[in-house]
């Protein structure tokens, strides 16, 4: 069911500094910061060979990263974005086999324009998982 890494999403207190250290400290290409009201961040896209990691910064008051600062406030690995190729599908197999979906179940088009889920932490061993469609 799970194809590619997709990304791995680091929420930071501090988005310019982040992507500071991203681009002259590790020396890697990010792009422009890209204000994403309606899904409540700021993100910016680190490209490497072979995934993403986006850096994420709280963007308006509901953000869904403010919770997670607050406990984490130097920032940390927020989620971990793996393709499926429908999503659909990955998510009726994996709610029959007891897997939360977090929300109301539906997908939602994610910061790339395509299909997204969350699954529950908690039944995946403390890691916030997002399935994207390709
Ligand atoms: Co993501």
């Amino acid at each position: 069911m799970l194809g590619r890494l997709n990304h791995v999403a680091i929420a930071v207190p501090d988005l310019a500094v982040a992507t500071a250290t991203y681009r002259d400290v590790l020396g890697a290409r990010v792009s422009q910061a890209q204000a994403l009201p309606e899904h409540g961040v700021t993100v910016v896209f680190v490209e490497l060979g072979n995934t993403k990691v986006e850096l994420l910064e709280a963007l308006g008051e509901n953000s869904p990263i403010a919770g997670f600062l607050e406990k984490n406030p130097a920032g940390g690995m927020h989620h971990i974005c793996y393709e499926v190729e429908d999503i659909t599908v990955a998510r009726d197999r994996l709610a029959a086999s007891g897997a939360r979906i977090l929300g109301d179940g539906e997908p939602k088009i994610g910061a790339h324009g395509k299909p997204v889920l969350f699954l529950h932490p908690k039944d995946f061993h403390g890691t916030l998982v997002e399935l994207e469609q390709v």
